[in-house]
């Protein structure tokens, strides 16, 4: 889930689009049901830290989906279209994740029917899934593979018209688990980080096992799901700690134990969004930080700070990377003469209110990179009963503070000098730094006689993402 998701959500909730339109499209017979012809891992794509994509095959076409656990639907925009499509004229409309150029919202599409397939070798020759109207792409995702817990919206429309037993509308991780009812019902998501601008180093998704790199997981905590009012992969978080001292944060739902919150795990959302009053209580004990009032909640920091944050679940700490919570971009001075390197608090507010079943906080990617994070379904195997998760912590807070700064030492070699951040607020404010300090905006002296901006419009021109 990305943005303001919810709203929406919770909407599609109370009105699932059904239609009654009779279809000619029959499932194979029960011989030729799913099958699971390979385990594996299949690669994961960062897309600048706010989404990750992987590749799969339907109906015979190579797709580019993001990831997403706030939703449960497999839909596809292919540039092209699909070469065929097995069309059941039912329709379905679920969340959209992807395309802000296009505005966040829904998407409404055809349910189609076709075979599924990963690159790991996972293949289900019957698979529900949307089929939306093409259109344009600035990122290269054609695309929304839902890793959420069922219900889905495909699957509701699709018993509605073919009866209960029709299995082949649920999601692809159910209908790969029912292959095995053997097996536990599981995926491991590892995402670790290339640097500090989005690369990708070993991300990846298993299904129903444990990469060998991380077999310890086994032995984690279970984390159960959380709260009969939540959607999605809800969970307690014990504590979020800034330098070693517990963050005071009052649960907004009754539900919450005393002193724990109910947060939403989701490789959907870019970074963590939590309330103001604890947004401010983490990043003003960073040294040297100041906010400004002309960009509402926007921390600046200084580029190398070390912060030791740890989230606490089921009794185990995850240190978080210093790099999953500052992001790094270039600020130009309001005569636009001179560029300057800026640091700024990556986590930013979260919006959603009591009834919307989010919880207190969304914990998206730059959480997860800090973590190998099994989801169990708990539908399967000797795991059957609640979901929950079992994490295993990736990040050491000593040897995280130096890669930090060996990290941004690096990259900032390339960038304009970095100003103290009182000093950019004060850019911020509408100053122009006296003397030639930074590095040139523009290439020709000639165009160095830019048009005055209005300041809180200079802001939103001239912070551009460094990425
Ligand atoms: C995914 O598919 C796209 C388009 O076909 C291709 O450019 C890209 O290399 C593929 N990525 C992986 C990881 O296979
Ligand atoms: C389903 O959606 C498509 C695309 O939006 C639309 O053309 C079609 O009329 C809809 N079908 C039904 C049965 O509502
Ligand atoms: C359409 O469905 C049939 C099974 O009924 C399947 O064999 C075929 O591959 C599907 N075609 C496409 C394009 O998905
Ligand atoms: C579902 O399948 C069971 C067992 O085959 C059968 O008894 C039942 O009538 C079916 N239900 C529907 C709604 O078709
Ligand atoms: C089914 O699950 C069991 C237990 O996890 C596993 O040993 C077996 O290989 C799985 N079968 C297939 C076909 O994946
Ligand atoms: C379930 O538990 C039993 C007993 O501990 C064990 O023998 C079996 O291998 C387990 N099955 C799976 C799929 O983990
Ligand atoms: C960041 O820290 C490194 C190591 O102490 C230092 O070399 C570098 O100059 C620092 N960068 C800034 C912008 O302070
Ligand atoms: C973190 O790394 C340091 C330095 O390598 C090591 O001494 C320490 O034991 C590690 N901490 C944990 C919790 O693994
Ligand atoms: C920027 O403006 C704010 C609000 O007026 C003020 O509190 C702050 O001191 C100013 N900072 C600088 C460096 O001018
Ligand atoms: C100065 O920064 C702006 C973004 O704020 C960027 O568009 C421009 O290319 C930079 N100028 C130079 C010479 O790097
Ligand atoms: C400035 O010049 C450099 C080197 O010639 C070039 O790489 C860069 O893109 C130019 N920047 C702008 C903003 O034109």
């Amino acid at each position: 889930m990305r943005r303001a998701a919810c709203f929406f959500l919770s909407l599609l909730l109370l009105s699932r689009e059904s239609c009654a339109v009779k279809l000619s499209i029959q499932p194979p017979p029960a011989s030729q049901g799913p099958k699971i012809t390979a385990g594996g891992k299949d690669p994961l794509t960062n897309k600048g830290n706010e989404l990750y994509t992987t590749n799969i095959t339907i109906s015979e076409q190579v797709v580019t989906v993001a990831l997403d656990m706030a939703t449960t639907d497999l839909w596809v925009m292919p540039p092209d279209g699909l070469p065929s499509f097995n069309d059941t004229h039912l329709n379905a409309t679920v969340y959209n994740i992807i395309s802000p150029l296009n505005g966040f919202g829904t998407v409404t599409g055809e349910i189609g029917v076709g075979v599924f397939e990963l690159s790991s070798g996972y293949s289900i020759p019957f698979q529900a899934f949307l089929n939306v109207q093409p259109s344009s792409s600035d990122d290269g995702i054609f695309g929304v593979w839902g890793l959420g817990l069922e219900p889905s919206f495909t699957n509701t429309a699709v018993q509605q018209a073919y009866g209960s037993n029709a299995t082949w509308g649920q999601s692809v991780l159910a209908n790969i688990f029912a292959e095995n009812s053997t097996g536990d019902d599981y995926i491991g998501i590892s995402l670790s980080r290339s640097g500090d601008t989005g690369g990708t180093a070993d991300a990846f998704l298993t299904i129903s096992e444990y990469d060998s790199d991380y077999q310890a997981v086994a032995n984690s905590p279970k984390v159960p799901r959380f709260s009969t009012n939540s959607f999605g992969w809800t969970v307690l978080l014990d504590a979020l700690s800034v330098g070693g001292n517990k963050i005071d944060w009052p649960s907004i739902s009754e539900e919450a134990p005393a002193g724990k919150n109910i947060v939403q795990i989701d490789i959907g959302t870019d970074n963590v969004r939590m309330p103001l009053v604890q947004l401010n209580a983490l990043y003003s004990t960073i040294p040297g930080s100041v906010s400004t009032p002309y960009v509402p909640n926007l921390w600046i920091i200084p580029c190398n700070a070390s912060v030791n944050v740890v989230a606490t679940f089921g009794g185990q700490d995850f240190p978080i990377h210093p790099l999953d919570l500052t992001a790094i971009q270039v600020i130009t001075s309001p005569d636009g003469r001179r560029n300057y390197t800026m640091c700024t608090a990556s986590w930013t507010e979260f919006v959603f209110g009591k009834d919307e079943g989010v919880g207190d906080a969304l914990f998206g990617s730059s959480f997860l990179r800090n973590a190998f994070t099994v989801f169990n379904f708990g539908t399967g195997g000797n795991t059957t009963g609640n979901p929950f998760l079992q994490m295993l912590p990736q990040t050491n807070s000593t040897t995280a503070a130096a890669d930090a700064i060996a990290v941004r030492t690096a990259l900032m070699a390339n960038m304009p000098p970095e100003l103290a951040p009182v000093e950019l607020q004060g850019i911020i404010n509408g100053t122009i730094p006296s003397g030639n300090t930074g590095s040139p905006a523009q290439n020709s002296t000639a165009l160095a006689v830019a048009p005055s901006l209005s300041l809180v419009g200079a802001i939103s021109v001239a912070v551009i993402s460094f990425l």
